[in-house]
């Protein structure tokens, strides 16, 4: 009897499991919008530059395909744990926080003996640091170094850097991600081949967009050929989606990139649904359950 009971119990909760892992599996990767970059401020304390000039030194900086910041690592540049030591004494004049800026900036100003001319400025691409984010690295190296971190963030800094952190859409970038952007010119830049897209939500509504990546067949723009755009069918629905609230707000049209026109097209409202069903199963086989142990103890 206990046995049965216990074995019974054991199905359901397999059952239960089953089913959430099921649904878990079904629902779709919607991709997140990524974190919001770390704005830098005057007001950022001296401890969160020197995380944030780390960070962006091993990160977007690429510093490390030639230096390295710690025992290992590559060694076409200087070892940095030493730069902070080394900068009051490399330029006659420039104190070492300058001469750290220096070397950033405008790197060919001055070159550390034995080493040739590779290091590109790191206000232009690739690393493409803002001013403010220069200033961190530099905190970073003198923290590495040891020395007093001097460096201090102007609001002059901080409003370019905001500028510049004031990201791309990110429907803007999946257009360049997907190659739309190789037929269509968007905002002034792309390709010729296609319509431009920058007004198109005027002509086309967000609901009518999302069917033509869907299905090109779906219409063909006056003046052009039909069976050149590819189908974007595959592509996760999240970018879709992005990629119209992109263009909807292009032509001041509010759309929401998570939810749909209707409110069941969205994945979080369908997984609500399903785990509500799941629920309401459960707790039926429960009463029932309990209904049939009554019967039997009786
Ligand atoms: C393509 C390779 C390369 C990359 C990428 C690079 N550097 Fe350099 N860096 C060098 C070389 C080579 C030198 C030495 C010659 C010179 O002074 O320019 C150098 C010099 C320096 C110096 C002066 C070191 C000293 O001891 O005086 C600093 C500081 C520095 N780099 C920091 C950086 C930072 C921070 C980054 C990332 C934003 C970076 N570098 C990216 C190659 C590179
Ligand atoms: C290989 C080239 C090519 C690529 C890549 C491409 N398209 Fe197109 N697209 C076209 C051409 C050509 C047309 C015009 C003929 C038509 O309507 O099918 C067009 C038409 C459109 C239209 C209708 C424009 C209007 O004025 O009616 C939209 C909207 C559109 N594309 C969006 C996109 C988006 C968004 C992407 C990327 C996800 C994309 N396209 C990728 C070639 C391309």
């Amino acid at each position: 009897m206990l046995l049965r009971t216990f074995l019974r119990i054991f199905v359901f909760v397999l059952l239960v499991v089953g089913i959430y892992a099921y649904v878990g599996q079904l629902v779709p990767q919607f991709e997140e919008h990524p974190p919001k970059k770390k704005v830098i401020t005057a007001q950022t304390g001296r401890k969160e530059l020197v995380a944030i000039g780390q960070e962006l030194l091993r990160g977007k900086g690429g510093c490390l395909i030639c230096h390295k910041d710690s025992e290992t690592g590559n060694t076409r540049g200087p070892d940095l744990r030493q730069a902070a030591v080394h900068a009051p004494t490399r330029r006659p004049g420039l104190d070492g926080e300058a001469y750290l800026l220096e070397s950033l900036r405008d790197p060919e100003a001055f070159l550390v003996e034995g080493y040739p001319k590779m290091m590109s400025s790191a206000l232009k691409p690739p690393a493409n640091l803002t001013p403010a984010e220069v200033k961190a690295v530099v905190a970073y190296l003198q923290s590495l170094g040891g020395v007093e971190v001097s460096t201090v963030v102007t609001e002059d800094d901080a409003a370019q850097s905001q500028r510049a952190a004031k990201a791309v859409h990110r429907g803007r970038a999946l257009m360049d991600q997907h190659a739309c952007t190789g037929c269509h010119k968007v905002e002034g830049e792309g390709g010729d081949a296609a319509p431009d897209l920058t007004r198109v939500a005027e002509r086309h509504p967000p609901a009518e967009l999302l069917r033509k990546l869907n299905d090109p067949a779906a219409w063909t723009a006056p003046g052009f050929d039909a069976g050149i755009m590819p189908s974007f069918a595959e592509i996760p629905e999240g970018d879709r989606q992005e990629i119209v609230a992109y263009l909807a707000g292009l032509s001041g049209i509010a759309y929401s990139a998570t939810g749909a026109a209707s409110p069941w097209s969205h994945e979080g409202v369908r997984l609500g649904m399903i785990i509500l069903i799941a629920n309401i199963l459960m707790l039926t086989a429960l009463a029932w359950a309990r209904r049939r142990e009554r019967r039997e103890v009786t």
